[in-house]
């Protein structure tokens, strides 16, 4: 079982977790441990996912605060990061 203590190495954020603190996407928190474990599995196997196969993915969790789009904005600025460190 992964879980969000699984994601950062060392103290290093991972960059989901990079990427929702910058763009403001955990407001109380509740749903992001959730949200966050969705968008690995997401990036795992798509590394440069659409904002539609985002939102697909992101769909079995709910959030009351955010309104969803900073974490959408923060699962494509992560794979964007993601990206950009791979080429
Ligand atoms: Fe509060 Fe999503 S940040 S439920």
């Amino acid at each position: 079982i992964s879980t969000t203590s699984g994601l950062s190495e060392s103290g290093v954020l991972h960059p989901l977790q990079r990427a929702f603190l910058d763009t403001f996407a955990t407001q109380c928190g509740f749903c992001t441990p959730g949200m966050l474990m969705a968008a690995k599995v997401l990036l795992d196997h798509t590394p440069n996912p659409s904002r539609d196969e985002v939102v697909e993915a992101l769909s079995g969790n709910i959030c009351r605060c955010t309104g969803y789009e900073p974490i959408i904005q923060a699962v494509l600025t992560a794979a964007r990061s993601n990206s950009q460190n791979a080429a």
